[in-house]
């Protein structure tokens, strides 16, 4: 199976050494804009296979499609970050560009390969993405809620003192700072709920951590996060290439489902070799709803700096 990164940067190098690394899949081409970066960043990648014993292939190109040919699926993380003294309009309008085009090229190469958005503001670029390309739903899928939600399960598990792998937890909504939902009342130690081992003001503390989780991480690194934003996509990756269906909190585009129509917004999915294939509903309970509506709207003002792209 072949996976196409576009942007070797942080995030697209990460995502590439984790593919790798997990076997997720037997080839990788790194694609970025700037000259001679990828094929560095996939030369280095390719020099720990020895040693990390794995035979993923992977190729870095500058800016040539036609190298991308035939990829199963597709990783969007090319962009830039948000720059002092820019709007978030300005910042949406140099991003929306970049992931039109991408967008546009790989299809041209890859007709039939689905989409993981990763790019930020991610789920108004993953909805831009849909509307650009016209690709049915399943195969536009944005990346924020499996990153959320391994902060969350992190912060639970140092909150409760235990392993993150007997934590269960889930995070929807927006992938920002104000607008995404943990979901502390479904969360689980090892199938008790978290709320028994945990008291209010600690699980509000857990949410709280983990709603601001990326911010913390650019404060402290100067930059954003990469090591867990790469190794969820490549979770994503996995669940699509190998068929795993799990259940992933995505940024979909919805038709109904939790009471939302025309927008992308991170839910329950089922991830397979066909994408998107179902999503869950988990039944929120009214102030979940709630929650849920301000974060759709909040998305929904974000995807108005759009304007005419849409068009
Ligand atoms: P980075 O700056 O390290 O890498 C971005 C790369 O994209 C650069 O190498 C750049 O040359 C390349 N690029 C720019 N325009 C391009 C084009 N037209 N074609 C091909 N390549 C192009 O940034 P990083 O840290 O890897 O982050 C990438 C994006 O992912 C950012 O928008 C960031 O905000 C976002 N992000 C999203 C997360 C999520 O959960 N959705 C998590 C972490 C980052
Ligand atoms: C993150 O959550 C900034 O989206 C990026 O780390």
């Amino acid at each position: 199976m072949k996976v196409t990164i576009v942007g070797a940067g942080n995030v697209g190098a990460s995502c590439a050494e984790y593919i790798a690394i997990k076997r997720i899949a037997s080839e990788v081409v790194l694609l970025d804009i700037k000259e001679g970066f990828a094929e560095g960043k996939a030369l280095d990648l390719m020099q720990t296979a020895t040693t990390l014993g794995f035979n993923t292939q992977i190729t870095g190109v500058t800016n040539d499609y036609s190298q991308t040919a035939g990829s199963d699926v597709v990783v969007i993380t090319s962009g830039i970050p948000r720059k002092p003294g820019m709007t978030r309009e300005e910042l949406i309008g140099i991003n929306a560009g970049i992931v039109q085009s991408v967008a546009e090229s790989i299809l041209a190469h890859s007709p039939n390969a689905i989409i993981v958005v990763v790019s930020n503001p991610m789920d108004t670029m993953t909805y831009l993405a849909l509307k650009a390309t016209g690709l049915p739903k399943n195969r536009i899928i944005g990346m924020g809620g499996a990153l959320d939600s391994s902060r969350f399960k992190t912060y639970l598990s140092k909150a409760l003192n235990k392993p993150a792998n007997d934590i269960q937890g889930m995070v929807i909504g927006g992938h920002g700072d104000t607008t995404m939902i943990p979901l502390t009342r479904l969360a689980s130690y090892n199938g008790t709920p978290v709320s028994q081992h945990l008291s209010t003001s600690e699980l509000d503390e857990v949410a709280a951590s983990t709603m601001v989780g990326g911010a913390t991480l650019t404060k402290l690194l100067g930059t954003s996060a990469w090591y867990a934003p790469g190794a969820s996509v490549a979770y994503l990756v996995d669940s699509i290439i190998n068929n795993q269906k799990r259940m992933i909190p995505c940024s979909v585009m919805l038709e109904g489902e939790y009471g939302q129509n025309d927008i992308c917004i991170g839910v329950p999915c089922i991830i397979g070799k066909n994408g998107v294939e179902q999503v869950v509903d988990v039944q929120l309970n009214s102030t979940e709803q709630t929650k849920f509506e301000q974060s759709a709207a909040a998305v929904r003002t974000m995807n108005e700096a759009l304007g005419d792209l849409l068009n």
